[in-house]
């Protein structure tokens, strides 16, 4: 029996698998790629928080492959109730061909992997947000080519699970990424240490910095979902962090601007960037339904 594969993080597929993930994704989104692999199977949808783009584009993503999906909100099933991971993990597997979890702790994704004997996808931890920055990846190649190597990006704002993600992008793909977090909220140690060794990686707490040059200025809001009660103090601390047309200014002439949205204008972004002719917000979110429609035919189409 072949082995079932989880994706977790972005290093669980290798550098090359990566690449043909992503070249799947482009067949998909062109249209070259018809085929129903997932007929008769079911992707069970597990939302601990709450979601627009990534409950849409697998449920879409699903029936445009042949299968089903099935949107389970935590206030819904018996895990809001307190159902151990372990016990509804192997329950699950018994019904459905592949399991996708948003959750808060990373170690419950891990978790689940572990006892269900279907691929489970993470779909957003407060360590990692794997499927939004394979889509954004996959939208750098849409502007500046297929060879991700090298390609310069900035990321401004909070150390959260999407800067953490960036780091595991930088560590397979070899991008030159620059950080710029206001002291206190850096990235995960561990995930930047892996990266440093693969990649060129920067942390400054100068947005300016991390700018400079870069081909792709990304950031994301300052208060993740489940840090609601800190959003006066992150208001504070990430004064001068927003992207605005002065900022952007100091990328290169091409620069694309990215975020993985909901933004909020007026903090972490100004109306005039996200609006703006460097904006690709909008491809960005649509780039999520062919990369995760790759995602679902390579872990579930067999
Ligand atoms: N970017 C993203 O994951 O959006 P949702 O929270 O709407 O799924
Ligand atoms: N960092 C954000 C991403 C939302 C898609 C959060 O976790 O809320």
């Amino acid at each position: 029996m072949r082995q079932k594969r989880d994706f977790l993080e972005i290093p669980d597929f290798s550098t090359d698998e990566l690449y043909e993930l992503l070249a799947l994704a482009r067949r998909l989104k062109r249209g070259d790629y018809r085929g129903q692999p997932l007929a008769g199977k079911t992707l069970a949808m597990i939302f601990e928080k709450s979601s627009t783009r990534t409950r849409v584009s697998f449920e879409v993503g699903m029936f445009q492959l042949g299968g089903h999906a099935l949107f389970l909100s935590s206030r819904d099933i018996q895990l809001g109730r307190g159902e151990p991971i372990k016990d509804m993990a192997r329950v699950l597997a018994r019904y459905v061909d592949g399991i996708m979890i948003r959750t808060f702790d990373h170690g419950n994704v891990k978790e689940l992997a572990h006892y269900a004997d279907v691929p489970v996808i993470n779909g957003l931890t407060d360590l990692l947000h794997p499927c939004q920055v394979l889509a954004d990846v996959f939208t750098i190649q849409e502007n500046f080519g297929e060879d991700l190597s090298g390609r310069k990006v900035a990321w401004v704002g909070d150390g959260n699970n999407m800067a953490n993600s960036w780091l595991n992008a930088a560590y397979r793909f070899g991008l030159e990424l620059r950080l710029a977090c206001p002291p206190g909220y850096e990235p995960d140690r561990a995930l930047f240490d892996r990266a440093r060794g693969a990649a060129t990686v920067r942390l400054t707490h100068d947005p300016r910095e991390a700018v400079e040059g870069a081909d792709v200025v990304n950031t994301d809001v300052w208060a993740s979902m489940g840090q609601e009660a800190d959003v006066e103090q992150r208001r504070r601390a990430f004064r001068g962090y927003c992207i605005d047309p002065d900022l952007l200014r100091l990328a290169s002439e091409r620069a694309i601007f990215l975020h993985c949205l909901p933004a909020h204008r007026g903090e972490e972004v100004t109306e005039e960037v996200i609006e703006g002719p460097s904006s690709r917000v909008f491809d960005e979110a649509e780039n999520r339904l062919h990369v995760q429609k790759a995602l679902l035919v390579t872990l579930m189409g067999a």
